[in-house]
């Protein structure tokens, strides 16, 4: 996929001071000096970084920064300071941001190409290779801008940003490199995610969305995309996605994306299945919603996308792991053929259920992808989805919810979300709530009571994992970003992309 922004990222062994560049970019903490990399730079500058601390121009708060421009006592043209926060408190997620923030500062002052020397401020405290990955996926979330369907050019942004992550130490540069490179996969996915998300629904709709996938993927030995049209679901009995689908002339697909990786998996590696909701629009159908903020679903589509762009990724970084993609896609709108309320509706898995509300779909898409996985003996079932308004009532749009049948799996969660910034929070779906969506007149219903309306939605789809460990990623509220952020513009926000690498390669590292 084209980028909207090329975005290169390389590394570079390279004195500080004898970097050329546009723009150099260092952080500081807000209590705490600079290594002496930074000094050693500084005593260059005349000490001028060392003095706009001093006069409390430039503290390191967060979210601060200041340039310098230099005067040719250095080889690069201007000085980045980062506010990189106290330090007792800086993560990974620090490192990302404060990376992001110098990108799109660098995209919004039209600077072609800067280099990065964040990492120093932080010395041994984080793994190398992690910052190397924070910094590089950072660059490509800070310089995203979604202007693809905007035609007015005055203001006019550069076409490309070259990023350099530069370090004087040879062995250094080394052990941050490999990180850089699977950063530069993982970012340019999230990134590719992000578009995809931000596209609206009269571009975008399954058929479509299935071709971008092939696209994507074509020319990856290591994936097969199959794509179920309305014939093949109807062959199979894929009651729930065809439902969701009657209504639109758009009709429903189920993408299957296999990777095996070229390498065989080390023994005892699970085989994965990764289910993410793709429903392009969400207008409720006949439980058709109000009109208020209705565009924000096209953004329905972004678990489906962070599946598709995760398998891109993982194929790209060669992960010696079988992964299973699916992504269920539905159009969901009300018309004379659309589900009604009141209808029961067959499964793939068998299970007849009760529709009470149209606009509860996600949960209808999801259960025959979820089952046919657990048809094709996949030992762990990931699905991600933005499933319930409820979730985001609960969690705001900070985190995402977490449910799961099995304790292990939550942990290797939580630690793949504390590494990739993208943030979990463990909910229930026990039993209490799977009792709540038994139907009288059929298996299932699918809603619940007016409480706990994310884990009611969790506990339905539990009905479906058969033997397989399950976790259930409820991403809404984590889909779009209503403001700018260091993370870049307004719109999709590509989340999950990162979480799901991230879990991969820990589970093939043994970690
Ligand atoms: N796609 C929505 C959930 C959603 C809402 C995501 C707001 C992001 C922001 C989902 O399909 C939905 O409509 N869920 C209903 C379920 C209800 C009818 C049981 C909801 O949350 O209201
Ligand atoms: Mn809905
Ligand atoms: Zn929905």
């Amino acid at each position: 996929m084209k980028q909207i922004i090329e975005v290169g990222v390389k590394t570079r062994k390279v004195e500080l001071a004898e970097c050329k560049t546009d723009m150099l970019v260092v952080g500081r903490f807000s209590n705490g000096g600079p290594d002496e990399v930074i000094q050693a730079l500084d005593k260059k500058l005349g000490g001028r970084i060392d003095r706009l601390a001093k006069l409390g121009d430039f503290t390191g708060k967060p979210k601060t920064y200041a340039i310098l421009y230099g005067e040719g006592e250095i080889a690069a043209d201007r000085v980045m300071l980062i506010g990189l926060g106290e330090q007792k408190k800086a993560t990974l997620e620090t490192l990302r941001k404060a990376a992001a923030a110098a990108a799109g500062r660098a995209v919004d002052m039209r600077v072609k190409r800067i280099a990065l020397a964040l990492h120093r401020a932080f010395g041994d405290s984080l793994d190398a290779a992690a910052m190397g990955r924070a910094m590089a996926e950072g660059a490509y979330l800070g310089s995203y801008r979604y202007d693809e369907f905007v035609t007015a050019s005055e203001n006019g942004r550069l076409g490309s940003l070259d990023v350099q992550i530069v370090d004087p130490d040879a062995s250094r540069m080394k052990s941050l490199a490999p990180g850089v490179a699977a950063g530069r996969i993982v970012g340019r996915a999230q990134t590719d995610a992000r578009t995809i998300a931000n596209r609206p629904a009269n571009v975008i709709n399954p058929a479509v969305l299935a071709k971008t996938a092939q696209d994507m993927l074509r020319g990856i030995k290591t994936v097969r995309c199959t794509v179920f049209d309305e014939k093949k679901l109807q062959a199979n009995r894929m009651g729930g996605i065809l439902a969701v689908g009657s209504g639109s002339r758009n009709k429903p697909r189920l993408i299957v994306l296999k990777y095996t990786p070229a390498q065989k998996p080390a023994k005892g590696l699970p085989t994965v299945a990764l289910v993410g909701k793709a429903v392009t629009f969400d207008s409720g159908g006949i439980s058709i919603k109000p009109a208020q903020d209705m565009d924000q679903m096209k953004f329905d589509k972004t678990g489906g996308v962070a599946v598709l762009t995760t398998i891109k990724a993982i194929a790209e970084l060669r992960l010696p792991i079988n992964v299973l993609g699916l992504i269920p896609a539905a159009e969901n709108l009300p018309s004379g053929s659309s589900y009604r309320p009141g209808d029961i509706v067959t499964t793939y898995s068998g299970k007849t259920v009760e529709i009470l509300n149209t606009d509860a779909e996600g949960r209808m898409i999801l259960c025959d992808a979820i089952a046919y996985a657990a048809q094709r003996k996949c030992d762990v079932i990931i699905d991600i989805a933005t499933l319930t308004g409820a979730c985001m009532v609960a969690l705001g749009t900070y985190k995402a919810g977490l449910m799961s049948n099995n304790d292990d799996l939550v942990e290797r969660l939580r630690k793949a979300a504390e590494e990739s910034g993208e943030s979990l929070w463990h909910l229930p779906a026990g039993d209490e709530y799977a009792e709540e969506m038994k139907s009288k007149i059929a298996d299932l219903k699918n809603t619940g009571s007016r409480w706990g309306g994310a884990c009611t939605a969790a506990a339905f789809l539990q009905q479906f994992v058969g033997e397989a460990k399950w976790a259930h990623l409820d991403i809404a509220g984590m889909d779009v970003f209503l403001k700018p952020t260091e993370y870049g513009c307004v719109g999709g926000t590509g989340f999950g992309v990162r979480l799901l690498t991230t879990y991969l390669m820990n589970l093939v590292e043994g970690k």
